[in-house]
């Protein structure tokens, strides 16, 4: 069971940024255990580190955490990188998870002082729920009613002074009473290449593969910049290499001879992208078109295009938001090799006359 998975997305599609059945255990055995095992991120960890500093200085718990970012960018890594490094205990629990407020209760009295609570998915946590965590996060005190009724009385409870740490993917989705009782907020984002570069051959270190830099560059360039999708890559290239060459080291060849077989392009679009675009370009002459259409004419579900094919498409380029709907860009129409349709598109004809204007 994982009640974290939207069932919306493709959970099998290559560059799916969610995990994938098995992918979770194996992740485990990736997963860097402290600061020095991240790739990347000097940023963030060097922030995290004088937070974690400053509270042992002071003996008290470190402030509550939350990170948030699309899925697959190192959000639960970092929340076990923290406990670890304030040489803590974890529990982890998630939003879905906590049907009731007794469930939340149940945890909040259990924890020893120091300990980490991570709350993965916090946004999906219910808003009864969630006032049961703002004295917690505030005062360390639980407030709850016994009884029903006439009877009811309020009770309040010290708890151990813990750290929260938060994951979401939707940070838009959380209440501001919640978000504000995090003393420290950090957006984790996509990675650049040469740091999923690094990040693939310290995973083809773990799993005892060969690779050079210039396969590790190659799958780097199409994995969107996101840890997950590159090490998912980077297990598909070593079963190409397994059944198809010699089951040598994995070059920049093997590499891309892999990923255009598995249907991903040299900048990492897959086939549902490209048929975005197709249709934007070749059914609505290059857009402004609406995204429930976009959805409706690729068989997709709207929030599946929106959340995860429509950030990479526009971080890209190939499309842009406007107030009357979603544009295919002129790097759109090269990249599928469609110059003659560019030509002749409104849009082009649109930017000429902006261009005239100015
Ligand atoms: N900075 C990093 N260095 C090395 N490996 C990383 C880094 N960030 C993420 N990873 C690896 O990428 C994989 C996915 O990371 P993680 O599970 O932390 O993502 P997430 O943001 O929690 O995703 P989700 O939103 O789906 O929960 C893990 O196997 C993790 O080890
Ligand atoms: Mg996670």
């Amino acid at each position: 069971m994982n009640a974290k998975k939207d069932e919306s997305v493709d959970e099998n599609r290559l560059l799916s940024g969610t995990p994938q059945d098995e992918e979770e255990k194996e992740e485990v055995t990736l997963r860097p255990q402290v600061f020095g095992d991240i790739i990347g991120r000097k940023d963030e960890c060097e922030a995290i580190r004088i937070l974690i500093d400053a509270a042992k200085q002071r003996k008290e718990a470190v402030d509550h955490i939350l990170f948030h970012g699309p899925p697959g960018l190192g959000k639960t890594t970092f929340a076990h990188v923290v406990a670890n490094e304030m040489s803590s205990q974890i529990r982890v629990t998630s939003g879905p998870a906590i049907e009731r407020q007794g469930d939340l209760a149940a945890i909040l009295t259990n924890l020893q002082p120091n300990d980490v609570l991570f709350i993965d998915e916090i946004h999906r946590l219910k808003r009864g729920i969630e006032e049961i965590l703002y004295p917690a996060m505030e005062d360390f005190m639980l407030d709850f009613i016994v009884g029903k009724g006439p009877s009811a009385r309020s009770v309040r409870l010290k708890l151990a002074h813990f750290t929260l740490i938060g994951a979401t993917t939707k940070i838009g989705s959380i209440s501001s009473p919640l978000r504000d009782r995090f003393g420290f907020v950090q957006r984790l984002d996509y990675f650049d290449d040469s740091d999923i570069s690094d990040l693939i051959i310290r995973a083809a270190g773990i799993l005892s593969l060969s690779i050079d830099k210039s396969g590790a560059a190659e799958i780097a360039r199409r994995s969107r910049g996101t840890a997950r999708v590159a090490q998912r890559m980077l297990k598909r290239v070593r079963d190409y290499s397994q059944v198809v060459g010699s089951n040598g080291t994995i070059d920049k060849n093997m590499a891309s001879n892999a990923l255009d077989k598995l249907g991903v392009d040299e900048i990492g679009l897959d086939d549902l992208d490209r048929k975005i675009l197709r249709a934007i370009i070749e059914k609505y002459s290059g857009g402004p078109v609406g995204l429930s259409t976009i959805a409706a004419a690729v068989s997709e579900e709207l929030e599946t295009i929106a959340d995860v094919y429509e950030p990479f498409l526009m971080q890209k380029g190939l499309i842009k938001r406007t107030s009357r709907g979603r544009v295919a860009t002129e790097l759109a129409y090269t990249h599928l090799g469609l110059e003659e349709e560019w030509k002749g598109s409104e849009e082009q004809d649109k930017s000429k006359g902006q261009q005239s204007l100015i």
